[in-house]
């Protein structure tokens, strides 16, 4: 790939902020200290989550970088950074999160494959880029269209790192050509994060943003765009990031039974405490995230101290001292709300956290019923133990 290329081992890593808890074999992904989640609305950039399949790609010239519009569209052609930055800018406050957030906690009940994530395989950035609806349309596909005249109906999106999942190939996916061509739905190809330029572990020069869907669909290092008729037939498409039953294991497991997981779930969790943590009688602050997929907005959190007989709503943000509204128009829709609760402990408490979002969906109970042989999606009612002790919280 002119001006890119992925390499295939890891002694070309970015550096990274040392509070990071390396999580793989090889230093490629991290998981962030909680409490980074809930100190600010936009997380920080070093300290934002970092998923990645293979060895961080490698811009060796930016002018000669390219990405390639093909498939089933009349014109194929070749955008260069510069074009896609001469087309209108939008900043998109989107949360972006793993499917795999909260696996630690679904492979504490029986045993997952994946890398263990706390709570912290989330984040919430200002996105700045183009819209992926404006780029479609440099190659003849209007703003809402389902499928083009040559049969296209998804939007696949490949990257140049080299993934040992694709058997050395391309990290790829795919999202239907109905969203990609809907403004409404904030797709991005991203140059920026936070105001600064895209970082190279975040995808440098330019990302896929697919706001209120798994991280997995936000393709980094986006080397082509291709229209297809099905959807994207990659690895981490068909046989990753679905969702299946309790009852499904390795032996009966039948990938192409389920669809590729794109919407996230209601999900919330406290982050200003951890779990089984030492607390001193009297009042403590919960504080942490919640965020529904699609856009949804978030009615309410709840917060039980007695295993969910009795509930308190917890007050809801997203600017600082100003109280959120669910799926008003000064809401980022797209974005985590923070919520917070002082509550009173006088003995060893289990405190938990629920949130229900503007349709009504509403986190499950218990991670036995949501349990998956791969750990995804792991949205089970979030539970802290306080234990009586010495502390200075
Ligand atoms: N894109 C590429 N090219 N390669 C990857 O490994 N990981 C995906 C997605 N896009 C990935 C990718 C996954 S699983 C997630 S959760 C998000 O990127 C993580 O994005 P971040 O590292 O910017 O937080």
């Amino acid at each position: 790939m002119p001006g890119i290329r992925g390499p295939s081992e890891y002694s070309q890593e970015p550096p990274r902020h040392p509070s990071l808890k390396i999580n793989a074999k090889e230093p490629f992904n991290a998981e962030p200290p909680r409490s980074a989640l809930v100190s600010s609305y936009v997380t920080p950039v070093d300290l934002f989550y970092k998923r990645n399949h293979g060895p961080i790609p490698i811009v060796d010239h930016l002018e000669s970088y390219s990405v390639t519009l093909t498939g089933l569209i009349q014109n194929p052609r070749k955008l260069f950074i510069k074009d896609i930055r001469s087309l209108p800018k939008y900043n998109v406050t989107a949360t972006l999160q793993c499917a795999g957030n909260r696996r630690t906690a679904m492979s504490k009940l029986r045993n997952v494959r994946g890398v263990g994530w706390d709570v912290s395989a989330i984040g919430n950035a200002v996105w700045g880029g183009a819209k992926l609806a404006d780029v479609l349309e440099l190659v003849g596909i209007a703003n809402l269209t389902g499928s083009t005249n040559l049969g296209g109906r998804h939007v696949e999106l490949v990257s140049v790192d080299r993934c040992k999942e694709e058997n050395g190939g391309p990290y790829k996916a795919s999202i239907p050509l109905s969203q990609a061509t809907n403004p409404e739905a904030d797709v991005l190809l991203a140059y920026e994060m936070n105001g600064e330029t895209l970082n190279r572990d975040h995808g440098f020069p330019l990302r896929v943003v697919v706001p209120g869907v798994i991280g997995a669909r936000s393709v980094k290092w986006l080397d082509s765009i291709n229209v297809i008729a099905e959807e994207c037939q990659g690895f981490f498409m068909q046989k990753d990031y679905k969702m299946f039953p309790p009852s499904v294991n390795w032996d009966n497991i039948d990938w192409s039974s389920r669809r590729p997981q794109m919407d996230f779930p209601i999900q919330s969790a406290i982050c200003s405490v951890e779990d089984v943590q030492m607390v001193k009688p009297g009042k403590v602050s919960i504080k942490g995230y919640a965020v529904s997929g699609g856009g949804r907005g978030i009615e309410r959190v709840d917060i039980s101290l007695d295993g969910g007989k009795n509930w308190v709503e917890a007050s809801r943000t997203q600017q600082p001292g100003k109280h959120y509204i669910s799926e008003h128009n000064s809401s980022d829709k797209w974005a985590w709300v923070l919520f917070e609760a002082t509550i009173d402990v006088s003995q060893t408490t289990e405190v938990i956290a629920k949130a229900v979002d503007s349709a009504a969906n509403v986190q499950p109970e218990n991670v036995e019923s949501v349990w998956n042989l791969r750990g995804v999606l792991n949205t089970s009612w979030h539970r802290v133990l306080l234990r009586l002790g010495h502390s200075n919280l």
